[in-house]
């Protein structure tokens, strides 16, 4: 068996902490080839857990300094996340929740987060989809050892690049955030703003976020993770039960009325063609950067890894009806049952008002960036090479010696995304920007696709061009703990393929201040 580097990383191996890995990051190797098959629940028998929304502590001083401050202790904790209650599933989880608890975030108020790492891993935390400083951004390397801190500050700009949306935070830690995202390390990160109360769209409880995963579990509920080379662990970790905010296969009881979700596929390397099984459309509302334009009813909707897609589902003429969100990308060795089936909703609850929420025909203004505005096109080829996963056949250079682009603030500039080929999707992300897609294949991009994005799938062989206008470096605080290294504007782009990414699919950016 090839063990590699990164894989004695992964297990602690190199740093002498094998001794203190923890029962959650005992990633296994099954002496036969055969990863466990999870043991079967039928689904629809767990309630679907709504994420506990953070609670704010005083700021420093008890003196309300213009920003909300929380604290998050990351940390060990069990889930019941299988129906037979004797199954508990041990987690690494922020402040003991799978999923992570959800912030709810107004625009122009900035937020300040100390993280406390009291797992025996490192760990490093990205607000995925947030313009923050690079200090804040969660850049792999810069890592929170077991027992320290790190306060991570989250500006919420009241502009454009910050206007309502669904975020998410999760592990970033170099060469193992596939292991430490699926032992629980994600949550979401919400931003309101006036223009999205304007909408009138379904809001407060019917407003609700899907967290998309598969998991495999042992016997005993807990988590199987594989190691080494075997079943294809840097191909990606597929996982044969599907759960949903934490709960397998979960129900929703909902009223006849409209509804808002946010659905993240927050999956290791799992993507998911969503439908439900009455047809009804799903009416695509928004992207990763926001609002669409407009409206788009869809009967299925494709989602990859990290791309968040808001929709609303109209169950006014369904009540007393159960409808199945389904999932029908399904790979050979899927069982449909396990798989095919995401959750259900159950239109049982009496209407406890009237509902005044609407879908507008007009969202927003998207303003396309005029591509004559280019100062140049950067080429980055996404491909397997030699066993591993690479961009334009480079590994991630973990010393940071590489810097593979330095774009400048409030450049205009197109990235040429492309698969290489081989059998294999790449969701694509880029860290600090919002992006808009020009072309797929030379063809128009996908119609919920016309708005702001920051994660875009290349299926099989595909070229997607996306435009770039670059940000500004937001204003951070002096770094701290001052460590010596800054990452003040260094951020990463990759795939977000977890495992592709730990395998070093993954490029560093170094954003130039404006001329
Ligand atoms: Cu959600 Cu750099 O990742
Ligand atoms: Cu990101
Ligand atoms: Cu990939």
């Amino acid at each position: 068996m090839h063990v590699s580097r990164r894989e004695l990383l992964k297990l602690g191996l190199l740093t002498g902490a094998a001794a203190g890995l923890p029962l959650a990051r005992l990633a296994q190797a099954v002496a036969d080839g055969n990863p466990p098959d999870s043991p079967f629940f039928r689904p629809f028998q767990l309630p679907l857990p709504i994420p506990a929304n953070h609670v704010k502590v005083l700021p420093p001083g008890g003196v309300d300094d213009g920003a909300d401050h929380y604290h998050v202790v990351m940390r060990e904790a069990f889930a019941r996340i299988l129906p037979d209650p004797r199954l508990k599933t041990r987690v690494a989880a922020y402040n003991g929740f799978y999923p992570g608890q959800t912030f709810q975030v107004r625009r122009g108020r900035p937020v300040v987060v100390t993280q406390h790492n009291h797992l025996p891993f490192n760990t490093s935390i990205h607000l995925h989809g947030a313009v923050v400083d690079g200090n804040s951004d969660g850049h792999p390397l810069d890592q929170i050892m077991p027992g320290m801190m790190k306060v991570y500050t989250y500006p919420n700009l009241d502009n454009n690049t910050q206007s309502a949306r669904t975020e998410w935070y999760h592990d970033h830690d170099i060469d193992t955030t596939g292991t430490n995202v699926y032992h629980g390390l994600a949550g979401f990160y919400l931003i309101h703003d006036a223009s999205e109360i304007r909408l009138r769209l379904p809001t407060g409880r019917f407003d609700i976020p899907l967290v998309l995963q598969d998991r495999r579990f042992n016997a005993d509920g807990s988590l199987f993770f594989p190691v080494f080379d075997t079943f294809d662990s840097n191909n990606g970790v597929f996982g044969d039960t599907i759960v949903v905010n934490g709960a397998q296969q979960p129900f929703l009881r909902v009223e006849p009325r409209r509804y808002r979700f946010r659905v993240l596929d927050g999956s290791n390397a799992r993507q998911y063609r969503l439908q439900l099984s009455n047809d009804d459309p799903l009416t695509v509302i928004a992207t990763e950067g926001g609002f669409l334009e407009r409206p788009v009813p869809v009967t299925s909707l494709f989602i990859a890894q990290a791309e968040r897609y808001e929709f609303i589902i109209d169950f006014t003429h369904l009540a007393g009806k159960s409808i199945v969100l389904r999932n029908t990308n399904l790979r050979s060795d899927d069982d449909p049952t396990r798989i095919g089936k995401l959750m259900r909703f159950d239109v049982t609850l009496p209407l406890s008002s009237p509902d005044n929420s609407r879908i507008p025909s007009f969202l927003r203004r998207i303003t396309p960036i005029p591509e004559s505005e280019a100062k140049l096109t950067r080429h980055f080829e996404f491909a397997r090479d030699d066993g591993q996963w690479a961009i334009n056949k480079q590994f991630f250079d973990e010393t940071l010696a590489r810097v593979d682009a330095k774009p400048r603030s409030g450049d205009v500039e197109i990235w040429e995304l492309q698969n290489g080929g081989g059998g294999w999707r790449h969701p694509i992300h880029i860290h600090l920007i919002n992006f808009q897609i020009l072309d797929r294949n030379g063809g128009p991009p996908l119609p919920w696709e016309h708005g702001w994005k920051e994660t875009v799938l290349l299926h099989e062989g595909e070229t997607v061009r996306v435009i770039i206008r670059w940000y500004d470096v937001p204003a951070g605080p002096p770094r701290n703990p001052p460590d010596g290294r800054n990452f003040k504007n260094k951020y990463v782009f990759h795939c977000h393929n977890l495992e592709h990414e730990d395998h070093a699919m993954m490029g560093e950016m170094e954003v130039q201040p404006r001329r």
